[in-house]
């Protein structure tokens, strides 16, 4: 195992009517700006418990982030939170809706000139205005790490950045969010978390086997809450493991002291640049064209993965590792999210695209730093 420092100081509401208890988290005198997205949350209920559990508060609204959040509406509600004097920062949302919120509370206090360098050239966070968050769609984790993606869409570009600062003072979880999501998202959430978990499972043996049989576990409860949270969106129980499951899935847990690989979400972050694809399935299509192209590197934890996971014992090294990619597909085909890119009428030509996006940058990515353009061409023509 490696060397590691690990500090997750994100406070957890987890449960039913949890929204409650919001008021208590936030400092009594805050001058807060509500951050949401396209009004899902007026529809399920969930604007109207925040407002109650606020009641007192001085509350301004910003509203309009959309899915794969844009740099430019990041921008305006800079410019709200620097009219206003804002303070606090309530994310109320997916995702996309932290993710957002998280820019923006770096973005606020940034002062080394354009805030899109944080996610572009990689320029450090100093400060951040703190930011506390409802989640109403588990899937990315966002909940509980500093990570945050975000879209320059005139430039069909999606860069990451990470820094603890931008951490959730508190997420709240409720499971009953749940309730109302599309059969889309929460196949989409599915997918995600359990991605996330390959990510920082699915690399080489390091000797780690608490991390690994962590890792095990989320991706087992995953293949059953999943689909029994897609066949009754009321079944609470499902909702509340799935809802554990993906924040335990990237907050930091599984990463200690392992390796950590990354290609796929990298490479489906471009999907999404160019085509518009939801992130969790642009993972369905890159992950098993990785498995397939990275097959020497991963060996041994696909074996272990396929083994363990999916019982999967029959045949020689390479029969066995093809079975297992096969059957990774089966469960993404399983919950109705397609793996290959035709699938989303995804042209030739965007391979070209990305890949040369990557010669440019002579970026090279996966848990052993050697995938470079070449490589991540192999995995995109195999998911044709
Ligand atoms: O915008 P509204 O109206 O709120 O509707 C949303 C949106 O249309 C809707 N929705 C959310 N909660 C709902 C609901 N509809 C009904 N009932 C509810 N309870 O769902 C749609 C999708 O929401 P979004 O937030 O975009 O989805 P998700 O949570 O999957 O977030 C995706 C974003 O997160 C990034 C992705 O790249 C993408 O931009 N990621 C963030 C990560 C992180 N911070 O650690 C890691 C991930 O790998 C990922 O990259
Ligand atoms: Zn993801």
């Amino acid at each position: 195992m490696y060397n590691f420092e690990f500090r997750n100081p994100v406070k957890i509401l987890f449960g039913k009517e949890s929204i409650s208890k919001l008021s208590g988290e936030i400092p009594a005198n805050a001058n807060i700006l509500m951050i949401y997205g396209g009004g899902s949350i007026k529809r399920t209920g969930v604007y109207d418990q925040v407002m109650a559990a606020l009641k007192g508060c001085t509350v301004a609204e910003f509203s309009g982030i959309e899915a794969n959040p844009h740099y430019e509406t990041c921008m305006e509600a800079v410019d709200v939170v620097k009219k206003k004097n804002i303070d606090f920062l309530l994310a109320v949302g997916g995702g996309s809706v932290l993710d957002a919120t998280k820019f923006i509370a770096a973005a606020a206090l940034y002062e080394n000139g354009d805030p899109w360098d944080i996610l572009a050239a990689g320029k450090p966070v100093e400060k951040a205005l703190p930011l506390g968050a409802v989640l109403t769609l588990p899937a990315t984790g966002s909940e509980m790490n500093g990570n945050s993606v975000i879209t320059r869409a005139e430039r069909q570009e999606k860069k990451a950045f990470g820094s603890p600062l931008v951490m959730p003072q508190f997420s709240v979880l409720d499971p009953e969010c749940v309730f109302t999501l599309p059969d889309r998202q929460v196949a989409n959430g599915v997918v995600d978390a359990f991605v996330h978990v390959m990510e920082q499972y699915l690399t080489f043996k390091v000797n780690s086997p608490l991390q690994d049989r962590l890792a095990e576990s989320i991706l087992t409860t995953l293949i059953e809450e999943g689909p029994k949270v897609l066949a009754d969106r009321k079944n609470y129980d499902a909702a509340a493991n799935f809802m554990w499951c993906a924040t335990m899935a990237l907050n930091g847990m599984i990463a200690v002291g392992v390796p950590q690989d990354w290609s796929t979400h990298v490479i489906g972050h471009e999907l999404t640049a160019f085509h518009g694809i939801d992130h969790g399935r642009t993972l369905a299509i890159v992950l098993p064209g990785v498995m397939h192209v990275k097959r020497d590197n991963k060996k041994d934890k696909i074996l272990q993965y396929g083994e363990r996971i999916w019982g999967i014992t029959a045949g020689n090294e390479d029969e066995r590792i093809d079975a297992i990619i096969a059957r990774t597909v089966e469960f993404f085909e399983s919950l109705g999210v397609p793996c290959r890119l035709p699938d989303y009428n995804v042209p030739e030509s965007t391979i070209t695209k990305i890949v040369d996006r990557f010669k440019q940058s002579e970026a090279k990515i996966g848990e052993k730093q050697d995938m470079d353009y070449l490589e991540i061409e192999k995995i995109l023509r195999d998911r044709l």
